[in-house]
């Protein structure tokens, strides 16, 4: 079993980044709505990141607000020229409408991808600005040398910010595709049939030896916290039998960010910005 070193591709695309962004004014716009931990936590991971690679970056954050108040935030910043690119932080608080807020952000300056216009190039195969946590799934294929085409790709998953986007992502390339979620009957099923099993659930150990092939490849997204420690969905009975699988911690979240910093460059150029 080869466990695929995702902070090792992190830092490779971001080296790129760090020099792309060389004498460029990039400048990305953050909003950070409520208390969450994990909203707050992405949002300074994200912030050390944009310092590493040489981007301005500022931060909003906001206790309590409503959907109005964040689209005229939106709004100020899609006209502010000196910002390049902005993110609205998951996960929000539950009265707030994620996709509406997205909506409102100028498609060039969507860096997480979420805008349906480049949700809908992505689904055209024109993949300009493409979700970060499926484009950093994508990315860790690549680098791994996966070939997509006539593989048998299993994803679980079906929410708009992973599970729809990489399944596009993977009939791009080819792939035969089976997106499962809580409704699906009999998960095992499809997970034994897949060549490559992508799971993001944030069940805890999930997926176990019995639900797998030998030789699976596994990409685990899931991400549990448990009495401080942070579990993926494969559980090591089903780790045991892959050819190849990404850790968790440590494979698919530090190149979702690096996927951000990437967005973010090409935000850049899509404002035609040269300099
Ligand atoms: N590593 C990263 O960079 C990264 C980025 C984003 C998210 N994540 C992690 O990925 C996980 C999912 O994130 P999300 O935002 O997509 O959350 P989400 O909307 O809650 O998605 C969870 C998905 O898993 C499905 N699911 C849950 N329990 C299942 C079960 N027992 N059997 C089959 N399917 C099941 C859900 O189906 P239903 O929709 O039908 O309920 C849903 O499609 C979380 O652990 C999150 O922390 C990681």
């Amino acid at each position: 079993m080869h466990i695929i070193d995702g902070i090792k591709i992190a830092e490779e695309i971001e080296k790129k980044v760090r020099k792309e962004a060389e004498g460029k004014k990039i400048k990305i716009a953050t909003i950070v709505v409520g208390e969450s931990k994990e909203s707050i936590l992405f949002a300074k991971l994200k912030e050390k990141a944009f310092k590493r690679v040489g981007f301005d970056y500022e931060t909003i954050y906001f206790e309590e607000a409503k959907q109005s108040k964040i689209e005229n935030e939106v709004k100020k910043m899609n006209d502010d020229v000196k910002i390049t690119g902005i993110n609205i932080q998951l996960p929000l608080p539950k009265k707030l409408n994620y996709i509406n807020l997205v909506k409102k952000i100028d498609a060039k300056k969507d860096i997480e991808g979420m805008n349906p216009c480049n949700i809908g190039n992505t689904l055209l195969g024109n993949e300009n600005i493409v979700p970060c946590t499926p484009k950093a799934i994508l990315k860790i294929i690549e680098h791994e040398n996966i070939k997509l085409q006539g593989k048998n790709v299993v994803i679980i998953n079906h929410s708009n910010i992973v599970g729809k986007p990489l399944a596009m992502l993977m009939l791009n390339r080819n792939a035969t595709v089976s997106v499962c979620h809580v409704f699906t009957k009999n998960l095992m099923e499809y997970t034994k049939k897949a060549d490559l099993l992508i799971t993001a659930t944030g069940i805890k150990w999930l997926i176990k030896g019995q639900y797998v092939k030998e030789g699976v490849i596994i990409i685990d997204a899931g991400i549990k916290e448990q009495d401080g420690k942070i579990y993926g969905d494969v559980h090591e009975s089903a780790a045991k039998k892959s050819s190849r699988i990404t850790p968790v911690p440590g494979g698919v979240g530090p190149v979702t960010i690096a996927s951000v910093l990437e967005n973010a460059i090409m935000s850049y150029k899509m404002l035609g910005k040269n300099s």
